[in-house]
């Protein structure tokens, strides 16, 4: 059986490494297309949900930490920076724990998930709770790589780019082809801009014979490509994309434009609904923002703008453990435990069952 080495070695002959390259991995990447059943019957096609929450600290983020911080050791780094809502926090402090580099991460006033903060805090990370948002975090970071010897691994980091892309090449490999549309969260943009990038790839060397449309959803609370507009204050419950100034707003607008694409906003209520939608239905547990994807695919189709027979896949961003407070509260009542005595015949009655 062909044992996964992490995907900097899986696809070594498409990222920039040579054979001296001190590869940081934690066996990221090879992540499931796991069929959604229920969003295939809805839109009589194929959906599939490329499921990211299987990385090693449980987002997408590892795919480009698994690069950054190889090319950080390479080039003697030892100290990295991020700006972060929290899932590059956790991937950060883990890739440079692996590579035996400091962390040091700025992530946002009280607005980040438990779980993330929990493993930058158990990966050693400094972390400094900046006055402000993403984007005020963001400037900083640039600013203190610009002008101290610390290296930025946030998505303007090209090398994230880099690592991000092979989400698409594994969709390609797993499928032989392209889908026909590809959906998922936009936040800073750099994934969008990586999936693009790795497709029109692909496409280039005759890997893939097509593209897919490219579509990405932003919080209408925070959604700059959408109004043509940065946003000062974005607002949404999806923290990991409260994002008012995407950084990579050009990969996004191009990724739209040449694929025939579209980014379009979702509400919170929409992103909640189709959270809920992954959990109880086609049994993928995400956290909110990883939604997103999903939640636009539902608006989509409840507008009659999905054609039937096509092939979809939806890029699930990051795990639900991360913020698992949405779904205790999401389900109310129902959240609290039934008790019972430890007598079968209780349970049965309990469950409905005839006794
Ligand atoms: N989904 C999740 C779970 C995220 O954490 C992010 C971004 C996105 C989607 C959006 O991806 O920024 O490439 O468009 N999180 C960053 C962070 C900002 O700091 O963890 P994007």
């Amino acid at each position: 059986a062909h044992v996964w080495r992490g995907l900097v070695e899986e696809y070594r002959d498409r990222l920039p490494v040579t054979e001296d390259t001190p590869v940081v991995t934690l066996g990221e990447g090879g992540t499931p297309l796991v069929p959604a059943r229920h969003l295939s019957e809805l839109v009589r096609g194929r959906v599939l949900l490329k499921v990211e929450g299987c990385n090693p600290t449980g987002s997408f983020k590892d795919r480009g930490m698994t690069m950054a911080m190889t090319k950080a050791k390479e080039n003697g780094a030892e100290v990295v920076i991020c700006a972060s809502t929290g899932n590059t926090s956790a991937s950060a402090a883990a890739y440079a724990t692996a590579a035996g580099i400091r962390s040091v991460v700025l992530v946002p006033d009280g607005k980040i998930a438990m779980g993330k903060l929990s493993q930058a805090v158990a990966h050693g990370a400094t972390i400094l709770q900046v006055d402000g948002n993403f984007d005020d975090c963001l400037n900083q970071a640039r600013k203190l790589a610009e002008a101290y010897p610390v290296e930025l691994v946030n998505s303007v980091n090209p090398f994230r780019i880099e690592g991000q892309k092979t989400g698409a090449f594994e969709v390609v490999d797993v499928l032989g082809d392209a889908p026909d549309i590809h959906a998922l969260p936009v936040g800073n943009a750099g994934n969008i801009t990586a999936y693009w990038k790795g497709y029109t790839e692909y496409a280039a060397d005759g890997v893939a014979k097509k593209t897919p449309k490219m579509w990405g959803f932003q919080a209408a609370g925070a959604a700059p490509i959408v109004k043509g507009h940065p946003v000062d204050e974005p607002e949404t419950v999806a923290t990991a994309i409260r994002i008012g100034h995407p950084a990579s707003w050009t990969g996004a607008t191009t990724a739209r434009d040449d694929s025939g694409g579209r980014i379009d906003a979702v509400s919170d209520e929409q992103i909640l609904a189709a959270h809920r939608w992954l959990s109880s239905r086609e049994g993928v547990f995400v956290e909110p923002a990883s939604a997103a994807g999903v939640a636009g695919l539902l608006a989509a189709a409840e507008a009659g703008e999905v054609e039937a027979g096509q092939t979809i896949v939806i890029t699930v961003t990051g795990h639900g453990l991360k913020d698992p407070q949405w779904a205790i509260d999401l389900a109310g009542e129902a959240a609290q435990p039934t008790r019972v005595q430890p007598d079968a015949v209780t349970i049965a009655r309990a469950i409905g069952l005839d006794v």
